[in-house]
């Protein structure tokens, strides 16, 4: 279809979701968080206590998500969650299971029906690479590891987690590696993508550059 797609992937912390909700309210088009399925697939299984090793009822579970995002918020069956999705319990347990190719398969109709008119901005780790291999412009946006959990400490603590940089440094590096080193669709920047390092970027320029290169897209 001729449905615009950009593709903004990256690791964790690396400032992709501010910068993909921005370039997408630039240009008016809809935007999908597609860590928030594997976060509210892991919030799931957490909170039913399902076996994280059962491959079987985790896709199941992703498969009958029901889940609406409403402006800012993010609904799972009529609760709330949108603050809830972002623990870190939560994060990693979503990167544990999605590691299993039926879940990942399970959430695969429900992002692809994300593309909408005018257009649309997924963020993720394989919105270029698997999701939307077509898309008009793929972004691979990425920053060091110190800068990374610098950010997520301060996104912690401004919504009212507690947090410590030694232990996110941690996790980072093993949520990088589970991310980087499983074998379906890995972390790695998809082929004819942009690279865009923000280490020592803030949001306003990682914005700009990106619209620069969709603008010299079209
Ligand atoms: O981006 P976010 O940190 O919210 O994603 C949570 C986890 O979900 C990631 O660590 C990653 O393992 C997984 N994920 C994925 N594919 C995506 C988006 C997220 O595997 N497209």
């Amino acid at each position: 279809s001729q449905i615009p797609v950009i593709t903004i992937d990256g690791p964790t912390a690396s400032g992709k979701g501010t910068v993909a909700h921005r370039v997408a309210d630039q240009l008016g088009f809809h935007y999908l968080d597609s860590g928030a399925l594997y976060r509210l697939t892991a919030l799931s299984a957490l909170r039913r206590a399902t076996d994280l090793a059962d491959e079987h009822a985790l896709a199941k579970l992703a498969e009958h998500l029901h889940c609406s995002f409403q402006g800012g918020d993010i609904i799972l069956s009529h609760e709330n969650v949108t603050d809830a999705i972002r623990a870190e319990e939560v994060g990693n347990t979503a990167s544990k299971i999605a590691t299993f190719p039926a879940v990942r398969h399970a959430l695969t109709g429900l992002q692809l029906g994300f593309r909408k008119a005018p257009g649309l901005v997924a963020d993720g780790r394989d919105m270029g690479s698997v999701i939307f291999p077509h898309a008009q412009l793929k972004v691979f946006l990425t920053a060091s590891v110190a800068a990374r959990a610098g950010r997520r400490y301060k996104q912690l603590i401004d919504k009212g987690f507690s947090a410590n940089m030694e232990d996110l440094l941690m996790d980072l590096q093993a949520r990088d590696d589970r991310d980087t080193k499983r074998s379906i669709a890995p972390l790695v920047p998809a082929e004819g993508a942009y690279v865009l390092d923000t280490s020592e970027m803030n949001a306003d320029e990682a914005v700009a550059q990106v619209l620069k290169w969709y603008a010299g897209s079209t």
